[in-house]
């Protein structure tokens, strides 16, 4: 039996990294799944292989939520669970960040699941409840330089979880988030956002209290967690998933 047994989910960004994680071990745990991103290849090839749906789809369009929503809806009867993955990072010092660039990534990062939740709030009521996956950051606890935008949109995706979390638990809508910290995705291992960082990556990772880089695995296993009934209890909540990094002096 799995622990996602007759669970519908959307996924955002699940074409690649942690979302294509959260595909995966979705789909092994029962759950039906659709899953968006703006890659159209990579997301078939994964359709394709685990039976999922995709959808194309750009999380900063009200119009692409409606469809997600309606697929998952039309095709599997219900929706049950949402995550909220989709996420990109831009390393630029504020000085210069270009106004564009800001906004492109508080709108992926921070409008994007603001306007996931909206589009759930109805197919989840109909559903009897469900559960709002958030993915924040450590960024979204402590910021560093070059990453004014990143970080802002992380702090923001937990205000907009604890926010969901009042409004909706009467509908019976769980909201929580996860906070990965260096998981190793095309991501975290672009050479511009190496260099930006400027720590070297091997050293950084053998001094953390789990010595390793994380993988997206690690991150999927929180949110089948939260999207479970293990977790009916549990709404406005942090899950950190990063090698105990934040356990340490100075955070
Ligand atoms: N990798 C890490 O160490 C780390 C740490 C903290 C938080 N996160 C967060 O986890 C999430 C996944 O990151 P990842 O490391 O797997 O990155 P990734 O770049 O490998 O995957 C992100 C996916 O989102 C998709 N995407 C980007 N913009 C989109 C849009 N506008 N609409 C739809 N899809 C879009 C991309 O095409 C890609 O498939 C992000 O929100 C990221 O901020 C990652």
């Amino acid at each position: 039996m799995g622990r996602l047994d007759d669970k519908v989910a959307l996924i955002t960004g699940g074409a690649r990294g942690i979302g294509e994680a959260h595909v995966r071990r979705f789909r092994q745990e029962g759950a039906q799944v659709v899953f968006g991103d703006l890659l159209e290849d990579r997301g078939e090839a994964l359709a394709e292989e685990t039976g999922a749906t995709f959808v194309h789809m750009d999380v900063t369009s009200e119009d692409d939520w409606a469809r997600a929503v309606r697929t998952a809806v039309e095709r599997y009867g219900r929706l049950d669970v949402l995550v909220n993955n989709a996420g990109i990072l831009r390393h630029r010092l504020i000085g210069d960040m270009t106004l564009e660039e800001l906004r492109r990534v508080l709108d992926v990062n921070l409008v994007g699941p603001w306007l996931g939740m909206k589009a759930v709030i109805e197919p989840m009521k109909a559903a009897g409840g469900g559960s709002i996956i958030n993915t924040s950051s450590i960024e979204g606890y402590a910021a560093a330089a070059g990453l004014s935008a990143y970080s802002a949109s992380k702090f923001g995706v937990r205000g907009i979880t604890k926010a969901g979390a009042q409004e909706l638990g009467r509908h019976g809508i769980r909201v929580n988030s996860i906070h990965p910290g260096g998981i190793a995705t095309e991501l975290a291992l672009d050479p511009e956002v190496a260099e930006g960082v400027a720590v070297d990556g091997d050293a950084f990772f053998k001094a953390l209290p789990i010595p390793r880089w994380g993988v997206p695995d690690d991150v999927a296993g929180a949110a089948v967690y939260l999207a479970s009934d293990e977790a009916a209890y549990c709404s406005g909540t942090e899950i950190l998933v990063d090698g105990g990094l934040l356990s340490g002096p100075g955070y």
